[in-house]
């Protein structure tokens, strides 16, 4: 694993996700009360990016536009069908005013 810069921290409104690719992956940044979450940006249910999903700031939750499944932006875990498998999830951290990633390499 290695720290990715994925965006500045002004990048990411609140409540809001961004796409970004790092090491090669698709990666969904969201922003949830100041903190950021990483997901692969690919619903398990269908080949479908989630950063264009709406996130839900109560629920920590970002859900996939297509069919409305609606993942933890901390676990990955779908909260609903039709998807039941969880998205990988990456840890994030700040620093310098700048979001990084831990990705395999
Ligand atoms: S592609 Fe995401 S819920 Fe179907």
């Amino acid at each position: 694993m290695a720290w990715v810069r994925a965006a500045s921290v002004d990048e990411v409104a609140e409540a809001t996700a961004l796409d970004v690719e790092l090491n090669g992956k698709r990666i969904c940044l969201a922003r949830v009360e100041g903190e950021f979450y990483a997901l692969l940006d690919n619903c398990s249910h269908r080949d479908f990016p989630l950063s264009p999903g709406e996130v839900d700031p109560d629920e920590c939750t970002i859900t996939c536009e297509w069919h409305g499944a609606v993942f933890d932006l901390k676990t990955g875990v779908p909260q609903c069908p039709p998807a039941v498998r969880p998205v990988p999830v990456f840890v994030t951290r700040v620093e310098n005013g700048s979001v990084f990633v831990d990705m395999p390499e």
